[in-house]
């Protein structure tokens, strides 16, 4: 089935690119075009440029460009498809398909999709029988009843090696069952000759509890496995997917499409560890809760997190790490301008295990009791006996500081200042000046950060091959902006044998093509021709760079006669130096 283009033109007119993209990324006005931060890169100083008018983004940093449909694509990892399908949703409005021609790309995505979705009812279903009997014991004993097993889709990998591919090998091919991370193969890292021997195709989890995990969409794109003797040896108690054209770990919240409407509903999000810690909570009513499985809280997690709400309840493990990852956690919840407060458990607790004890009452009995950053950190330095002496003060404010220096809102530093000079008797002076200091530090940072911007453009720039001419760029930039007549110009005049940059060629050529077939060309439809790589960055830039933005039907004939005569120029030169040489 296939969208037919004048639908796609007709979702793309309905859509404000800059409402779609203000979802992900605060945007505000900035010349013609909006401004922020990447949604693609950390980075603090805004370099993403989107233009209102021509539907398209740009960024400067990590020069990666597109049109609403690539970036539902990149922000949400769906095919065009799903993406189209979405906005259509979104603009209210409906599509007949065509017959749909064959698209290598968008197919592998759906088989992953389809492997997962099939591995996830195929472990759901050796759970539920025979072969399940003793993993279902395990779970019933831990208090999980049947339909929330069932909602998040639970699951057991049998004890035999190849079980999976076994049963999957009639349907996908080995390539695209180890591509999903369902099998491996064991002979793999083998030198080429030995592994054709040696090629043992196995499967990644065996005789494990599985737990699916979901994209925010609700579609399974990996699997947590869990060891269900807490003493078989050696083995990791957790086995997750490898990351795949699917699954991104640190842009994966487990349980968010569960919990979304919640999040939204209530304003705040909890956050835990666990699996377990998550489904436990649903299981006893308390459904805002996501977790960050599998890895610790990233920044892309709590940009994720603040889409939905601002408001963020941390509730780690009481142990060692549990209190090292909730202080990660705190700082990059505070970057990305959100806020946060902390429960902290009873020794020995989790969030599964304090509400199987004292009840959904109990648990929000807890939530009364959130402690701010300032309450926790004091806290940890109290129960230490460390806040007595003026010095151990000023180690406290020092710490505390750094965190309310990543605070972007001056409005709340100030009221976290005057909230720590009060309750630990401590001078707001003494406290701002600290915090001066901290800031002046982190501007140098940013400094910093600038020349690695610039360091890495430098890079780029040495492989001149790499990089378009400025001719080549100004060609396209006629091709966009000319009126029919410069059009014509170049389609009669120009030798495309003569350009330089392969990407330049392609998208001249395109366009040219395009032209010759009396085509109108939509500048925002040409990201769904070239969705990455240097031709993609090539047309953002030309398209967005606000400093030699063309005035848009004019006549160019003067400007494109001087740039093919320089581009004749230089091929005299180079026969001239080849001639000589
Ligand atoms: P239970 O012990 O069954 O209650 O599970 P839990 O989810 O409470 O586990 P725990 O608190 O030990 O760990 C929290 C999360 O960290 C888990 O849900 C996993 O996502 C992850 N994790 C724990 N152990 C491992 C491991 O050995 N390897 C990996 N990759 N992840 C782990
Ligand atoms: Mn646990």
């Amino acid at each position: 089935m296939k969208i037919p283009q004048n639908k796609i033109d007709e979702i793309a007119a309905s859509t404000d690119i800059v409402d779609v993209i203000s979802a992900y990324t605060p945007l505000r006005k900035a010349g013609r075009n909006f401004m922020g931060r990447c949604p693609f890169h950390e980075e603090r100083t805004p370099s993403f440029s989107v233009s209102q008018e021509k539907g398209v983004y740009h960024c400067f940093g990590c020069g990666k460009s597109g049109n609403v449909f690539t970036f539902m694509m990149d922000i949400d990892n769906v095919t065009f498809y799903d993406a189209v399908k979405t906005l259509a949703d979104k603009a209210n409005i409906k599509i007949d398909y065509e017959y749909e021609p064959y698209d290598p790309d968008r197919n592998k995505i759906e088989l992953l999709y389809e492997i997962n979705n099939r591995a996830g009812r195929y472990f759901h279903e050796n759970l539920m029988g025979r072969n399940g009997a003793y993993a279902k014991e395990y779970l019933h004993e831990r208090g999980l009843k049947e339909d929330i097993i069932k909602k998040f889709g639970l699951g057991y990998s049998l004890r035999e090696k190849d079980a999976l591919y076994k049963k999957f090998q009639n349907d996908f091919s080995t390539e695209e069952l180890i591509a999903s991370g369902l099998v491996l193969n064991i002979g793999a890292n083998l030198p080429a000759e030995a592994s054709a021997q040696a090629g043992e195709i196995r499967d990644r989890f065996r005789g494990r509890l599985m737990f699916p995990v979901f994209n925010e969409a609700g579609k399974v794109v990996a699997f947590g496995g869990r060891r269900m003797d807490d003493d078989s040896g050696d083995e990791a108690k957790y086995i997750n997917s490898p990351e795949t054209k699917i699954y991104n770990k640190s842009k994966t919240l487990y349980g968010l499409n569960f919990a979304k409407n919640k999040i939204k509903e209530s304003d705040y999000v909890i956050l835990v560890e666990g699996y377990m810690d998550l489904i436990s909570l649903f299981q006893n009513g308390v459904e805002n809760v996501v977790a960050s499985s599998g890895t610790s809280l990233t920044a892309l997690h709590s940009k994720i997190i603040s889409r939905y709400t601002k408001e963020v309840v941390i509730v780690y493990d009481s142990d060692l790490a549990g209190q090292n990852a909730s202080r990660r956690a705190i700082e990059l919840i505070i970057e990305n301008g959100m806020n946060v407060n902390i429960i902290p458990l009873p020794r020995g607790d989790d969030p599964d295990t304090y509400i199987k004890k004292h009840g959904t009452d109990g648990f929000r009995n807890l939530l009364n009791k959130k402690q701010s950053i300032i309450d926790y950190i004091g806290e940890s330095y109290i129960s230490r006996g460390m806040l007595e002496s003026p010095e151990d003060k000023t180690e406290f404010v020092r710490e505390i500081i750094g965190l309310i220096a990543k605070m972007r809102d001056e409005i709340k530093r100030d009221f976290y200042i005057k909230d720590i000079a009060e309750r630990f008797s401590i001078y707001e002076s003494i406290i701002r000046k600290e915090l001066d200091k901290t800031l002046k530090l982190k501007s140098k940072g940013l400094t910093r950060e600038i020349d690695d911007k610039l360091i890495s453009k430098a890079e780029k720039d040495t492989s001149f091959k790499e990089h378009p001419q400025t001719f080549e760029i100004s060609l396209i930039k006629m091709l966009f902006y000319g009126d029919d007549l410069t059009k014509d110009y170049i389609i009669n005049n120009l030798n495309i044998k003569d350009l330089n940059n392969p990407a330049s060629i392609k998208i001249i050529d395109f366009l040219i093509r395009t032209f010759s077939d009396n085509k109108k060309i939509n500048i925002a439809n040409l990201f769904n021709t070239f969705p990455e790589g240097l031709e993609n960055k090539i047309i953002g830039n030309a398209l967005l760079d606000e400093s030699s933005v063309l005035e848009e039907n004019r006549n160019y004939i003067n400007d494109v006669k001087s740039l093919l005569n320089q581009i004749n120029i230089t091929k005299s030169y180079k026969k001239l130096y080849i001639r000589n040489n």
